[in-house]
């Protein structure tokens, strides 16, 4: 007989589709007159497409966004075929038949995108639907305003398209006063004069909390129905999504000057008992945590002991009872008392990097609604 996976794993992640559906909720409560989608892009950042994509689908998200068009060809397979899939990246060359065969939305980012489009339109004599990202500030996708100024001479530029959806991305919608949020705005209005009547989409997750300027048709949130609070440093109004157990796999105890890990950076003051865990940077555990962070027992704060290695994490478990800190015996580190946003911040990044990097070694354990 074999062991189960979970026996055999050195971390658990446990993901509450119950938490990801009531931040949809509230999210979509926000702009009630509004239509809410959510953002699949790099498998769910990180919690596992397959599961939260139906979810969704199952809590009335009739909308969803990936980056890549293999991340849309294998969303087709979680939602109901009514569901719209946009691409982010638009149709690289040579993948036009994916998207008729998997009934996907490009979302054309430039005039080169728009003209491959428009020749497959051709080729395939129907219209095909596209959405058409006009670039209001950001810089990194999207249709400059020179771009359009040269295309608005063309009565036919988007002639064999039906165009579904107009759109542009905040830079620094995660700060509410950042002036450039209501420059992006004000330029979306004009640019999106060229295309009369057609819906519109400017919100990610920090975006819905701008106000009702920001909404339009469609609201696109991602990180925010993962966890990931929208307003940083401010009362996060999401519910955790994640938490994260690690397995201890040995104890120890050093003497005083004793060193613990690579670099010899962490040096024993006095005997002290050493727990090493079953999860590294290997599993999105950043090396950026070594001496910034703890793991949780029961609710104690337990520091991390020297450098963060590829599979393992030194603890100080010094003081606590011996039975609880036993190897086969869990620790928390993404719990009630930390959330990723937390673990982030001590890592130096954002929560977007820390989900997005969790390693595909840990036992998923998905939670259903209810
Ligand atoms: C174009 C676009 N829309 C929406 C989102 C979702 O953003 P967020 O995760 O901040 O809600 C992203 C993610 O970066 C994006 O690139």
């Amino acid at each position: 007989m074999h062991a189960s996976e979970l026996a055999r794993a050195g971390a658990i992640l446990t993901v509450d589709l119950g938490a990801i559906r009531a931040n949809y909720r509230l999210l979509a409560a926000q702009a009630p007159a509004s239509t809410c989608a959510a953002v699949m892009k790099a498998d769910a950042y990180g919690l596992g497409m397959d599961q939260v994509a139906p979810a969704l689908a199952d809590e009335g998200c009739p909308v969803f966004f990936t980056a890549h068009v293999a991340e849309g060809m294998r969303l087709r397979q979680l939602v109901p075929e009514d569901c719209a899939i946009y691409v982010l990246h638009g149709p690289p060359a040579g993948t036009a038949p994916d998207f008729y065969q998997y009934d996907l939305i490009p979302v054309l980012n430039d005039p080169g995108q728009l003209q491959e489009w428009r020749a497959s339109a051709q080729r395939l004599g129907r219209a095909l639907p596209a959405a058409i990202q006009l670039d209001t500030g950001m810089s990194r996708m999207g249709f400059a305003p020179a771009d359009l100024a040269a295309l608005s001479g063309d009565a036919g530029w988007l002639a064999g398209l039906d165009v579904k959806l107009v759109m542009s991305h905040l830079a620094c919608a995660d700060e509410a006063a950042h002036p450039l949020n209501e420059r992006q705005r004000r330029r979306f209005e004009q640019l999106r004069e060229i295309l009369p009547g057609v819906p519109a989409s400017l919100a990610n997750s920090s975006g819905v909390f701008l106000g009702p300027a920001y909404h339009y048709d469609l609201l696109r949130p991602g990180a925010a129905l993962y966890g990931i609070n929208p307003h940083p440093g401010q009362p996060n109004p999401l519910r955790q999504a994640v938490s994260l157990a690690a397995r201890i796999v040995q104890v120890r105890t050093v003497a005083d000057g004793d060193i613990v890990g690579y670099g010899a950076r962490y040096v024993a003051s006095g005997p002290r008992r050493i727990a090493t865990i079953g999860i590294g940077y290997a599993d999105g555990w950043l090396r950026a945590l070594s001496g910034h962070s703890q793991a949780f027992v029961d609710g104690v704060a337990v520091p991390f002991a020297g450098t963060v290695s590829m599979d393992s994490i030194t603890l100080d478990v010094t003081g606590l009872p011996q039975a609880r800190v036993a190897p086969g015996r869990t620790v928390d580190l993404l719990c009630a008392q930390q959330d990723v946003d937390a673990v982030a911040a001590q890592a130096g990044t954002i929560g977007y990097e820390l989900l997005t990097r969790l390693g595909r070694r840990f036992h998923r354990h998905y939670v259903p609604c209810g």
